[in-house]
Parts: C-alpha cells; sequence; structure tokens
C-alpha cells in the first residue's frame, strides 16, 4: 500500500479503493476521490464545500489556523504596506510582481479602457431612483457582454486578457456611476492623468461645480481596503464565477454572477450590515442586550463582521484593517464617528465572552472595513459595491487561470437524493387531499 494514498473501503461489499494524497505547496493534502464513482459507486457528501478543494490554484493562499493570507506567496501585510492596488492586480492577474516597464505598459492599458460606452451609461436611467447599487452593479456589468464584440471568444487567449483589463478598467466607473445616478448628480467621466484609486475618488464625489479635494491619508486608506479584498481564493464569489465559467459563459457574465453572489450578508454584504447593526445598537450600554441576541439562534441576528469559514484564529486582513481604522478616525477626528466607539467596545465584550471563544469567532475584515468606509465618506449602500470593485481582479484571475487549463470541464456537484421514491403518475380524480 502506497504511503500516498487513502484507502476507502465499503465494508458493505468490501470493496476498496486507493485514493491517490495531492500535496500543495502550503495547507493541508487533499484526498483525489474522482475515481469513486467508478470504483465503489459513490460520490462524497460534503454540504456547503466544507470540505471539498474545488480546483488546484497557484493564486492566493488561506491558512485559517495560522491567519496567514498570501497572494502569489506574498504575504497580505507586506503588500498591504508596500504596494499599490494596481501592482497587486498585476500580480494576481499574471504570477509576479512587475518590473517598472511592465507596470508602465499595465498601467496604460487600464487607462485605455477606463470609459464606457456612451450607449451603457444610459442603462442607469432604467433602474429606480431609488435601486440598491449592488443591483445596478450585476445588471450593467451583465450588459457589458452587448458592447464588446471585438473580444468575444473566450477561448482565443488575447480576448480573454482584454476582457480582463476593460473589467478591472470599467469596475470604477461603473460603480461610480451607479452613486452618482442614484445622487441624481451628472456622471463624472475617468481622468486617466490620475492613479487608479483617485480616479475612483474624482468619479465619485467631484462635480461639474467643484472638483474632489483629495486627502492622501484618504487615499491611502482606500488603496490598502482594495488590496485586503482584491482576492481569497474559492469564497462563494470566485465559486460562482468558476462554476459559471465553467459553462463557457462570457466573463462579464461570470463575473456579474460573482456581484450577486457577494451581494449576500453573509458574504460581502457584511460590511454593510456591519454598520447598520451598529446604528440599530445605537449605545454602548444596548451591547449587552445585543450579544444575548447574537448568541440566541431563535433572534436569527447574528454578530455581523464576526466569524469566518475559513479563519478560526484571527483574519490577516481584519488585523491591518483595525490599525487603518484607528489612524485613520484620529486623523479625521474620531469624535465624528460615535458608531466607531460602539464597534470598539461590542468587540472587546465579544473576544471574552465564552459562546465566541468557544466557536473561534473573530472580527473579520468587515467588521472595519465598514467603518474606514464611512470615514471616507461613501455612503452605506455603496460598501458592498467596493468591496466588488476590489474583487473584480480576483474573480477575472481565477477565471483567467481556469480558461488556461488544457482541459475545463463544467462543474457540476451531485447529489443526496431523499425525495419520493419511484412512482406511477396517477391521473387527478383518483388522488386524495
Ligand atoms: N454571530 C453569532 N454566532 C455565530 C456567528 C456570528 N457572527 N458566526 C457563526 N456563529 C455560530 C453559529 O451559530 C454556529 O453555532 P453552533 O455551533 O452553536 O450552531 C457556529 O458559530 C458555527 O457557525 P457556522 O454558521 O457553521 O459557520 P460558517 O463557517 O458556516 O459561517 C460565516 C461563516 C462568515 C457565514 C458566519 O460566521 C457569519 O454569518 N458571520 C457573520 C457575517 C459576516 O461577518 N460575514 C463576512 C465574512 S468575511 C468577508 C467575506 O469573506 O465575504
Amino acid at each position: 500500500m502506497s504511503k500516498d494514498t487513502v484507502t476507502i473501503t465499503d465494508n458493505s461489499t468490501g470493496k476498496s479503493i486507493e485514493c491517490p494524497i495531492k500535496r500543495g505547496t502550503h495547507g493541508p493534502p487533499v484526498i483525489d476521490c474522482q475515481a469513486l464513482p467508478k470504483e465503489l459507486g459513490m460520490f462524497t457528501f460534503d454540504p456547503a464545500f466544507m470540505t471539498t478543494a474545488s480546483c488546484e490554484s497557484t493564486i492566493t493562499f488561506v491558512d485559517g489556523e495560522q491567519g496567514i493570507l498570501l497572494y502569489r506567496g506574498y504575504p497580505i501585510d507586506q503588500l498591504a504596506e508596500k504596494s499599490s492596488y494596481l501592482e497587486v492586480c498585476y500580480l494576481l492577474l499574471y504570477g509576479e510582481l512587475p518590473t517598472s516597464e511592465q507596470m508602465d505598459n499595465f498601467n496604460a492599458s487600464i487607462r485605455q479602457h477606463t470609459l464606457l460606452n456612451e450607449g451603457l451609461q444610459r442603462f442607469y436611467s432604467g433602474f429606480r431612483d431609488s435601486a440598491h447599487p449592488m443591483a445596478m452593479l450585476v445588471g450593467v456589468v451583465g450588459a457589458l457582454s452587448s458592447y464588446y464584440y471585438d473580444a468575444m471568444d473566450i477561448k482565443n487567449p488575447e480576448h480573454r486578457s482584454k476582457s480582463a483589463l476593460r473589467l478591472v478598467a470599467k469596475m470604477p466607473t461603473i460603480a461610480a456611476n451607479s452613486y452618482k445616478y442614484l445622487m441624481g448628480h451628472p456622471y463624472v467621466y475617468p481622468r486617466n492623468d490620475l492613479g487608479y484609486v483617485e480616479n475612483f475618488m474624482h468619479m465619485m464625489f467631484a462635480v461639474p461645480t467643484e472638483p474632489y479635494q483629495f486627502n492622501e491619508t484618504a487615499i491611502k486608506a482606500l488603496e490598502t481596503v482594495l488590496i485586503l479584498h482584491a482576492d481569497h481564493e474559492q469564497n462563494a464569489s470566485t465559486s460562482t464565477v468558476r462554476l459559471a465559467g465553467s459553462s463557457q459563459a462570457h466573463p462579464f457574465s461570470c463575473v456579474a454572477g460573482g456581484i450577486a453572489t457577494l451581494w449576500g450578508p453573509a458574504h460581502g454584504g457584511a460590511n454593510e450590515a456591519v454598520i447598520r447593526m451598529l446604528k440599530e445598537i445605537e449605545h454602548p450600554k444596548n451591547i449587552p442586550h445585543y450579544i444575548n441576541k447574537f448568541k440566541d439562534k431563535d433572534s436569527y441576528q447574528r454578530l455581523m463582521g464576526f466569524g469566518h469559514r475559513v479563519y478560526k484564529n484571527y483574519d490577516p486582513r481584519a488585523k491591518i484593517i483595525r490599525k487603518i481604522c484607528h489612524q485613520l478616525l484620529e486623523e479625521l477626528d474620531a469624535e465624528k464617528q460615535p458608531l466607531f466607539e460602539i464597534a470598539m467596545e461590542l468587540e472587546r465584550i465579544a473576544l471574552s465572552d465564552d459562546y465566541f471563544i468557544e466557536r473561534k469567532l473573530y472580527p473579520n475584515v468587515d467588521f472595519y472595513s465598514g467603518t474606514i468606509l464611512s470615514a471616507l465618506g461613501i455612503p452605506l449602500n455603496m460598501f458592498t459595491v467596493m468591496f466588488a470593485v476590489a474583487r473584480t481582479v480576483g474573480w477575472v484571475a481565477q477565471w483567467m487561470e481556469m480558461m488556461n487549463e488544457p482541459v475545463v470541464r463544467i462543474g457540476r456537484p451531485r447529489q443526496l437524493y431523499t425525495g419520493a421514491a419511484l412512482r406511477d403518475y396517477t391521473p387527478m380524480e383518483e388522488r386524495s387531499a
């Protein structure tokens, strides 16, 4: 028996199968059980994919026990401190940090694609003025594929690359336009003389009557928030993008699917939900009452911004963002941020409560990102949109990786059927109530 196998035996038949163990660069090894249906006539049962590695990937590594996050091998804290969002985009897309010439070329390619087709701008007026901007994002990104016929062949690597650049370049414009539409303000066109983050802020906050006054601390904070959210291996939205892509769908539609998945409060929608929760708590004196509610399953209320499927020690992104949160609020005058006081007290109480300790529930990145975004003047309903802008590069990098594989098989999970057994159709007159 090879050391690098796991034997699975069906005790009812005595039949066995040796499943190879596959080892990656880091992380636990995986059991390759692809031969199970053929050899034992069985599938694995893994609701919510708690123990399933759905693909091989070279992009991002997360160690939930140790609180480690690496993009292409580089620790997130080094990238957050030393890199820029666009450099991280390059790294995620192409696998290596760029030389200065490569970075200049990448910058130029992104700038070339920041503008939206004027026809697409008119899409916005079809939305209600009370629409959630995430709904607008899903629609407008999905509609991109009706404008770019020059890059529709997903089997062509040049087309794939062009679509990837377009998505990363246009997402801030699409996001800012959704905000402008809701505000009833004119759209602000991208300025290609500005950096990616500055341009995004300019499109969000400049008006024809007044330019946007850049605040270096705010730009740096937002840049870091974008870096921290850029990729997170096979999370729900990325898995959606991969699954959609496996059917050979166009990347714009795949990313629209990813945006829809991100919107949920258990995923990217948590940053918005955290602020709503803090507003509901209203005052630190109400925290004990709410903590009891969060622990009570019948209340259906969770402590938003706490807990993570993978991180069971701490979320390394939360550690970085917490520091920035403190610095930013100090600089921007914390008194204007009463919610921050509630957040810090809530964090203190939850971290010393047995319920949260026993279940290894720690603050995640979204516990703090909402506080930073509000300090930057970003409205609440735009929080998850900011996450979507940041995560676009991760979705696209993961999609490209999958499409570059020699064979792309359609993703198709199986099930354990527990419904009615085979039975014959009964005519209506013979059916009892
Ligand atoms: N508040 C109260 N109880 C919680 C929480 C929470 N935030 N999170 C998990 N639990 C409890 C849960 O009730 C369960 O208790 P028990 O064992 O007694 O039944 C136990 O902890 C395990 O929870 P789970 O639902 O099995 O854990 P999961 O890995 O399926 O869920 C999660 C992970 C992130 C969806 C969940 O922790 C949660 O809903 N957190 C709040 C939402 C949130 O902050 N989401 C952002 C995640 S980070 C950004 C991103 O990656 O998108």
